[in-house]
Formats: C-alpha cells, sequence, structure tokens
C-alpha cells in the first residue's frame, strides 16, 4: 500500500469512526435512519443550509381540477369542510375530470427553467391534493391517477428528472387528507394509514434525490395513524430530507395525544404560514406560501381564470419582507389544463428573477434582522453586512435604532447617494425621494462587527414607525 493509498484508507477509517461515535452519541442504533427529534442543533442546522440558503421557491398545484378552471379540491361538492362560495362542482362531475386531463403541452423542462429564472432554488411539486388523485402511475390506486387518463406520462418522473436537470431541490407535497379514497378515516382508518405510507415510500424511492416533504392536513386521531412508521421510512429513504409542519396538523387531541418525541418529530422542520407573510421569527424556520393568483375567496392555488395575477411589486416586497422576516417565500403557480403556466405569471417571475441577478446578495443566504421588519421594510444581514429593504421613507430620510458595531460604509445598491449618520440614539439615513426606488431601496451598511451581535436579548431591534 503506497503512502497516498494508506493516507485514503485512514481518512476513510476515521469518517466512519466519526459517524459512528456521532449516531452514537445521538442514541441512534445502527442501521436506523437519524431523526430530527435525536439530532443535534448543528445537525440540524446543517440539514436546513441549503433550504435557508435559497430563500425562494415554487410551489405547483396542477391536476384535473385544472380542465374546470376551478379549485383544486375545495371545488368538490361535499367535501366535509365547508366554505361556502367555494363549492361548485357536483362530485361526479369532479370526479371525472381526470378522463379529460390531457395536458399535450406540458414541458417540464421549460417549467424549471422558468424557476431557474425567476431565481428561485427549489420547485414543491402536488403528487396528490386532497381531492386523492395521484399525479403519478401509483401502483396502489392506479385507476385514479395519471394512469388513467389519456396523457398518461408520469408527471412525477418528469418533474423529479427536469429539477435535477436544472439543480433544483425537488420537494414534493403530498395531501394525507384524501377525500375521495373509499378507506380515508373508515373504521380504525389501518388500511388508509398503510396505503398512503406506501404511497408516500413510493414517491421517496422511485424519483432519485428528494429534498422535501410537503404535507398537507389530516384529520382523525393519532391514534389512526403510525407516524413513527411514516417518519422512520422518510429518513431511510431520503436521508437529510426537509419536512414541513403538516405531517399530524389538525388532528384531534380530544382522546389520545402523541408521546413528546413523537409529538416534536411530526412539527417538522418549518413552519407555513398560508396566503400571508409570516411574523418575524428566528428561532425556528419558516415558509410562506401564496398564490400568484389572487381570488375573492382565498383560492388560487390551481388555475384559476377568474382570478386575478399578483403584480411584481406585490410578488418583489412578499419576497424581501419573508427575508427580512427570517423566512422563504414558496410563490404559487397553477398551470393551465393544456399543461402551460400563465403568461402574465411567467413574466412577473421573470421579472423577479432579473431584480435577485442583480440583488440577490441582499436575499440569498442572508437571516432576518437586525431590525424588526414592518410596514417601513425589513432588514437581512449577512455576517458583518445588514441590507435594508425600504419601502416606506420618511421624506428624505429614515430613522433606525442605533448600532454597537461602526458603520464603515453606506451603500444604495438600488441606485442614489445616500448618507448615514450614526449617532449613540438613532442612525439616520437620508436619500433624496427621487432616488428611492418605488418598491424596494435596497441598502447595504458595512459594519465593523458581525450584525448578528446587533440583536439585543435575542430580539431584533424595533423601528419606530
Ligand atoms: C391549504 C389548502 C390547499 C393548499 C394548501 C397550500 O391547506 O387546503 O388547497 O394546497 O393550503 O398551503
Amino acid at each position: 500500500m503506497n503512502t497516498r493509498c494508506r493516507v485514503k484508507t485512514l481518512s476513510v477509517m476515521a469518517a466512519l469512526f466519526i459517524v459512528m461515535f456521532v449516531s452514537r452519541a445521538a442514541g441512534v442504533p445502527a442501521g436506523e435512519p437519524l431523526l430530527p427529534n435525536l439530532e443535534s442543533a448543528g445537525q440540524r442546522e446543517a440539514r436546513l443550509a441549503w433550504w435557508r440558503e435559497a430563500r425562494f421557491g415554487l410551489f405547483i398545484h396542477w391536476g384535473p381540477a385544472s380542465v374546470n378552471g376551478t379549485e383544486i379540491s375545495w371545488s368538490r361538492r361535499g367535501h366535509p369542510h365547508d366554505h361556502p362560495g367555494l363549492e361548485s362542482v357536483p362530485a361526479e362531475v369532479y370526479d371525472a375530470l381526470y378522463q379529460r386531463f390531457n395536458p399535450v403541452k406540458f414541458d417540464a423542462d421549460a417549467w424549471m427553467q422558468l424557476a431557474r429564472d425567476a431565481g428561485m432554488k427549489y420547485v414543491v411539486f402536488i403528487t396528490k391534493h386532497h381531492d386523492g388523485f395521484s399525479m403519478w402511475p401509483t401502483k396502489l390506486r392506479p385507476e385514479y391517477s395519471i394512469a388513467a387518463t389519456p396523457f398518461q406520462r408520469d408527471i412525477c418522473r418528469e418533474m423529479a428528472d427536469a429539477a435535477h436537470k436544472h439543480g433544483l431541490k425537488l420537494g414534493w407535497y403530498y395531501s394525507t387528507r384524501d377525500w375521495t379514497h373509499p378507506d380515508y378515516l373508515a373504521g380504525d382508518n389501518r388500511k388508509y394509514d398503510a396505503f398512503y405510507r406506501a404511497q408516500v415510500c413510493e414517491l421517496l424511492s422511485n424519483y432519485g434525490r428528494v429534498d422535501m416533504l410537503w404535507f398537507d392536513h389530516v384529520a382523525g386521531n393519532w391514534r389512526d395513524y403510525d407516524f413513527q412508521d411514516l417518519f422512520n421510512s422518510l429518513y431511510r429513504l431520503q436521508p437529510g430530507i426537509l419536512v414541513n409542519d403538516r405531517a399530524a396538523r389538525f388532528i384531534r387531541e380530544t382522546q389520545d395525544k402523541p408521546a413528546p418525541d413523537l409529538a416534536s418529530l411530526v412539527r417538522g422542520d418549518f413552519d407555513t404560514p398560508e396566503q400571508r407573510i409570516g411574523k418575524f421569527q428566528n428561532d425556528r424556520p419558516w415558509e410562506s406560501c401564496v398564490t400568484m393568483t389572487e381570488c375573492k375567496d382565498g383560492g388560487g392555488w390551481s388555475y384559476r381564470p377568474d382570478g386575478r395575477t399578483r403584480t411584481f411589486e406585490e410578488c418583489l416586497r412578499m419576497l424581501a419582507s419573508c427575508a427580512s422576516g427570517d423566512g422563504n417565500l414558496l410563490l404559487n403557480v397553477g398551470p393551465t389544463p393544456s399543461g402551460e403556466i400563465l403568461a402574465e405569471q411567467a413574466a412577473v417571475l421573470r421579472k423577479l428573477g432579473a431584480w435577485l441577478a442583480q440583488y440577490g446578495e441582499s436575499i440569498y443566504g442572508t437571516r432576518g434582522g437586525p431590525f424588526r421588519n414592518g410596514e417601513w421594510g425589513g432588514a437581512t444581514y449577512k455576517d458583518k453586512a445588514i441590507y435594508l429593504h425600504v419601502f416606506r421613507w420618511n421624506g428624505d430620510h429614515l430613522k433606525l435604532p442605533p448600532l454597537k458595531a461602526r458603520l464603515l460604509k453606506a451603500t444604495a445598491l438600488t441606485g442614489g447617494d445616500v448618507t448615514a449618520e450614526q449617532g449613540r440614539k438613532a442612525l439616520q439615513l437620508r436619500l433624496a425621494p427621487a432616488q428611492q426606488d418605488q418598491i424596494d431601496t435596497v441598502i447595504k451598511l458595512e459594519l465593523d462587527a458581525p450584525a448578528a451581535d446587533e440583536f439585543r436579548n435575542g430580539q431584533p431591534l424595533a423601528v419606530a414607525e
């Protein structure tokens, strides 16, 4: 064995030893996946690193409901949650839509190229919504899946391949709640529980790397589900996968309660404020999911020709507000029945991408703070730099709370000559109104010490509005 080889062998052995030691330290028996409720804070952060860096992803709600142009699942009359105004399609009509689902213009490659052009770093795709229809040829219920449509192609396969090809992280949305499966919540729910866990395993076994599992609500009691087995499978099949907080959301706790370990496991990695921007929160990750289509009834997830496309201004401010609150934005599109993303939505996405190509350093890889965000805008930071995203000035100035560090330089990245006056009581910024950006003026403040040190007792600094 030559020296090079020996060094290599030794380092492999050392690595193996470290892995064994770390798993042992975390109490994980050999051969079992490391579950997040047993991992250290450092291990958790390492798993979340790409997602924090990414900040911006694409959500896609699509399926046979698009044929009708009515809200996915919710427009099926007779579902157990009454949303007056949303129920428009008799169940037997809704349940036959798949026979007409033939999206001949579907081009996963073009969609993923668009996501990249938008500056997005990941995509979350609906594999099965509450209506129970599977977008892949599942062996478990093929009769109500893409295999039973005139289209037949495995949409999940094409999505996964295209996401991988374009270097986007891939997330599967999967609704545990199922309004058409005959076994859902029937009796002790054993049959359905086994069915959906097997479906999730299909999705995590057959499509290469999957980076996120985005569950969406369930009903019933804790005893109706084997969540421990579900989570064991998730991490066995896709070590390092991120999971949202909805795997057991809306489960009744009246009759039985989960063991504390299980409760923390099913809380997953991040919170999911829906159709709103999350509040500032930097002690637990979060991701706002928001539709690009705005509908009066609060829907707009799937293709809704009656809705309005949110403007570039609105979307950009949502992104900046998420980042400055220390969260991500998962922006949703609902493609047409023929398989296209609406041209006006694609145009807004491309504009966002062009903006990010210029000012992305103020979003990607940053954390929210140290100023608390609000109507005025917000701040992100990275190392010794703070990026202000100013939506509203007070005439030509903006008054912020004082910084502990010395300000070395202030630059208006969006243009103009900004001046900064650092006092003991305040940090005063001035920028002529003509030089302020109408949507988001981005100002970079360079400090002589880490921006993270500016938080007081872990809290962001309040800005008087
Ligand atoms: C809600 C809705 C659903 C949508 C989801 C996205 O739970 O039921 O239509 O898919 O939110 O967050």
